[in-house]
């Protein structure tokens, strides 16, 4: 699929008559030779495509060019130079009326002031975006009713924001721009002004609607540890020009020049390289009592061929394959396969990577992550943690039999009659 966002030689540079500041630069000038001439050179030469479904991060420090880059995406700023195109559109054909008609229709963005209009409800700032676009009462009030239950917010649109923690705001934020309905999402700094673990709760959440949702992200943040958490890709930012595309892994295994190598190590590597900072919360775990045509269900919901079965306390119990699943269905079994739910590797938060890669080289099941009171966090999927290539070769290729083995029974039998009855099938 083509991109959805191309961006290619993209210059912005501010002040009186910029395009000489642009051919400055392309015959070699340095940024701080253009300042002297009162010319700011926000974004130099900047080239980078999203792709359909991505989460892509520009990260950079304060004054390195993220707002600049991402106002041109938003057509609220004009390039300098270079081109910008949204699918095959290019920005800088289209008149004013069309560029609102895309801001309207195929991108919306998320600030990191949140941008809340306080004499207004919840409800009507979640709805906002569809009332300025004309849409009629009813049906703008039921779009945002949705995008709020979506965040997590059902209930609340009748409050002013004033009512709200710093947290909902945000993510009223969020519903404003998951009720426009448009597949491109552009999010500035749009954590940045959030406590830790709200924040990090708002990371997950982000990454659970993307996926549900297949929106396209464009996420800038100043925050490596929030990069690496959030992006498929991560540009890295400097002085305005973007210095390195590539995955978390890439940039980390292979930063493209000293700046990012000295950027990474200021990092601190013990939290992004945790099962904690790469784990991910599956949209479906199998809870106590629920039986093979739900399991059924929820895999097909999944990309994957296992699902986590928690206990009651939420703590794991083990990991269910889905040739097992689609067997006691199969069978016309109407309680889980206890025999065949396996015990699968558990890290806490914080393990880091590297013991990772031996858990992961044991077990072909993903590693589940457990908090303090071992309750299920999330997992790592095997592919999360596969070894760097020199211990790759040392790793068998897996097969079914390297499976971990039958879990020992559980502390009280699983029930025989469920008073919850799984749901029918079909
Ligand atoms: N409207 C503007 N006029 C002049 N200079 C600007 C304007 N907007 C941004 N800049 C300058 O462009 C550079 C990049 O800013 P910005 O894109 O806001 O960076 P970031 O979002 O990475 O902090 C900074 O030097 C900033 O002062
Ligand atoms: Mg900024």
């Amino acid at each position: 699929m083509p991109p959805v966002i191309t961006a290619e030689g993209l210059y912005k540079v501010f002040g009186r008559r910029p395009a000489r500041g642009v051919d400055a630069l392309r015959q070699g000038r340095s940024r701080d030779e253009l300042r002297d001439s009162g010319l700011t050179a926000a974004v130099i030469d900047a080239s980078f495509s999203v792709d359909p479904g991505e989460i892509f991060v520009v990260m950079g420090l304060s004054g390195s060019g993220k707002s600049t880059l991402i106002r041109m995406v938003n057509g609220l700023l004009p390039a300098t130079a270079g081109e910008l195109r949204i699918g095959d559109d290019v920005l800088s054909d289209m008149s004013p009326a069309k560029i609102r008609e895309v801001r309207r229709t195929r991108v919306s963005m998320v600030f990191q002031h949140f941008a809340l209009l306080p004499h207004r409800t919840v409800g009507e700032n979640a709805a906002y975006g569809l009332e300025v676009s004309g849409m009629n009462r009813a049906d703008r009030e039921a779009k945002a009713a949705t995008a709020l239950e979506m965040v997590g917010l059902k209930g609340w649109g009748g409050y002013k924001p004033a009512a709200l923690s710093g947290g909902m705001q945000q993510r009223v934020g969020l519903a404003r721009a998951l009720a426009a309905g448009t597949d491109i999402m552009l999010m500035d700094e749009a954590f940045s002004a959030l406590d830790p673990l709200i924040r990090r709760d708002m990371q997950d959440q982000l990454v659970d609607l993307q996926q549900r949702l297949d929106k396209t992200v464009l996420f800038i943040t100043h925050d490596l540890n929030e990069a690496m958490r959030l992006g498929d890709r991560i540009a890295m930012m400097r002085d305005g020009r973007i210095v390195q595309v590539g995955t978390s892994d890439e940039i980390l295994n292979e930063p493209a020049n000293d700046y990012v190598a000295r950027f990474i190590q200021d990092v601190d590597r013990s939290r992004v390289l945790t099962a904690g900072a790469i784990m991910e919360k599956p949209n479906e775990v199998l809870g106590d009592g629920q039986g093979p045509r739900t399991a059924h269900r929820m895999l097909r919901a999944t990309q994957n061929p296992w699902l986590v079965v928690l206990n009651r306390d939420r703590t794991p119990r083990g990991v269910l394959w889905e040739d097992d699943v689609a067997a006691a269905v199969g069978a016309g079994r109407d309680d889980l396969p206890w025999s065949t739910v396996h015990e699968m590797p558990v890290a806490s938060e914080d393990t880091p990577i590297s013991e990772l890669f031996t858990l992961a080289a044991k077990h072909l099941s993903p590693i589940v992550v457990v908090d303090d009171k071992d309750r299920f966090l999330g997992v790592v999927p095997g592919s999360r943690c596969s070894p760097p290539p020199a211990s790759a070769a040392r790793t068998q290729t897996p097969t079914p039999t390297d499976r971990p083995g039958v879990m020992p029974p559980p502390d009280q039998p699983p029930p025989m009659h469920r008073e919850v009855r799984d749901e029918p099938a079909g």
